[in-house]
């Protein structure tokens, strides 16, 4: 097949953010704090401090950020000349609900929202909304322990219907929670919070609270699924996955084993949204950790009857586990069934994000396979340390090649194998705040943002030379053979 034969005239070219990580503003019009406004920088080596509240004398890259919210206009221009179909960001539930409780919304952030999507809609782009993109009010923190609390399950479904009924006629494509699945997979505070607006207490059983937190979680987004479709029968509305394929690092049987059982841990979570139940090995598991867990009947029946119409997820990097003790592979993490070690077939970027193009057709084969429903690609991508040189230019041939490359094996996946894919929206389609060091040089941009990780910088934008690139994958619909 010529490759761009296999991508439907519709297919959703386009580029991916999310609200906290561009707009900034974090205090304007109403806005309450929410729980990424309170994470300071990191950097490669130390990690993002969670405060308590925001601290004088502290820096969160998050409260500008790359002021988005009053330039947005400007951006979309050059989304527009970009030729972008389509464009991923979120909703600050906080800019909606400033305390997550409220009864009532904030007028002056939902308007904000009917602009932005006006905007977008005005030059021809099609927005694809994220509910909750590790966006949570932090007073649902403070007053409610966050998620692991089921009240939060209300507050969720409120704002969810608020928002989905405001914008029903100019937002099609919904997407509940981002990468639902972080927490479960590594019990790090940083996705626990980021997912759940929960930090551990002395004493908790880590993965027994993450399990209630994840289920509120599920719970809230089937029933916001269940209200979207009666509010808007056209409504798409997906989940959100980090697929991050866990390969055997050895042909040893354990090995095997032991990656089809770390699969588990992200595949829980769409296995509840598509199906509607709770999977087997979870019930098993949780039975033998003798957990406490709170859920009724009637959650049970939301899930069953707020399945997703797609899988909407994220798709960066591979991974390997052993079990063997006698293999060189670098040890990276300990779990219970086995240990991460580094892929020697694969290189990392600065980050050690091993890079992994077969990752992501063997992905989109796995999650077809097993879900048999339209799969949306919607955050891909490598962060990156860009230079200016010396004539403006921005060289950025690296993120040419990844992209090409993860590019190529999607066309495999949809012309030889079948798979059904809805769209491709790369991550970061202008340099944003990184979510996991909290860096702003650790970027993924086909337009540059003039700003440094300490905050400096005129905010000026860029074209890199990878728009170019980009902009004539699009205007072919894919890459030319
Ligand atoms: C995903 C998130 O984890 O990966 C994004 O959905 C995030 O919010 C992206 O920015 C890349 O991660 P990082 O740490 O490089 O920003």
């Amino acid at each position: 097949t010529q490759m761009n034969d296999t991508f439907p005239k519709d297919f959703l070219w386009g580029g991916a953010v999310a609200a906290h990580q561009i707009e900034g503003a974090y205090d304007a019009d109403g806005k309450g704090l929410s729980t990424a406004d309170v994470l300071t920088a990191g950097n490669r080596e130390s990690p993002r401090q969670i405060t308590q509240g925001v601290l004088p004398g502290q820096y969160y890259p998050n409260h500008e950020a790359i002021d988005f919210y009053h330039r947005y206009k400007e951006d979309i221009k050059l989304f527009k000349e970009l030729g972008l179909k389509a464009f991923r960001t979120s909703i600050n539930w906080s800019r909606i609900f400033p305390n997550g409780d409220d009864v009532e919304p904030n007028e002056a952030g939902l308007k904000f929202y009917d602009d932005l999507f006006d905007e977008l809609l005005k030059n021809g782009i099609e927005p694809v909304i994220t509910l909750s993109h590790f966006e949570i009010p932090y007073a649902l923190y403070e007053n409610y322990g966050g998620f692991k609390n089921r009240k939060l399950i209300d507050f969720f479904v409120r704002y969810a219907e608020t928002v989905m009924n405001r914008y029903k006629d100019k937002v099609t494509y919904w997407m509940t929670f981002n990468e639902i699945n972080n927490q479960l997979d590594t019990f790090d505070e940083l996705h626990t919070w980021t997912n759940s607006a929960v930090l551990f207490e002395e004493g908790d059983n880590k993965e027994e609270v993450t399990v209630q937190a994840s289920l509120n979680e599920l719970i809230a987004s089937a029933k916001a699924v269940k209200i979207g479709k009666a509010i808007n029968p056209d409504f798409q509305i997906g989940c959100m996955m980090a697929y991050v394929p866990v390969y055997p690092y050895a042909c040893h049987p354990k090995d095997m084993l032991a990656s089809s059982k770390m699969m588990e841990r992200r595949f829980f979570y769409s296995d509840v949204h598509v199906r509607g139940e709770i999977p087997i090995y979870a019930l098993k598991r949780w039975e033998r950790e003798g957990f406490d867990l709170e859920y009724t009947e009637e959650d049970l029946l939301s899930l069953k009857e707020g399945t997703v119409d797609y899988i909407g997820f994220s798709y960066y990097m591979s991974t390997a586990v052993t079990t063997l003790d006698d293999l060189d592979g670098q040890p990276i993490r300990d779990f219970p069934e086995a240990k991460v070690v580094g892929n020697p077939y694969l290189e990392a970027n600065d980050w050690g994000w091993q890079i992994d193009p077969d990752g992501l057709r063997y992905t989109l084969n796995t999650v077809y396979q097993r879900y048999n429903k339209p799969l949306f690609i919607v955050e891909n991508g490598m962060g990156a340390y860009d230079t200016v040189d010396s004539d403006g230019k921005i060289r950025d041939d690296y993120r040419v090649e990844y992209l090409e490359a993860h590019i190529k094996a999607m066309h495999e996946a949809i012309a030889i194998d079948g798979v059904d894919v809805m769209g491709y929206t790369p991550w970061g389609v202008i340099d944003i705040v990184s979510f996991g060091s909290g860096e702003m040089e650790k970027r993924y941009g086909f337009i540059y943002v003039d700003k440094d990780n300490q905050g400096n910088g005129t905010l000026k934008r860029r074209k890199k030379e990878s728009f170019a690139w980009y902009q004539k994958v699009i205007e072919e619909n894919g890459l030319q053979d």
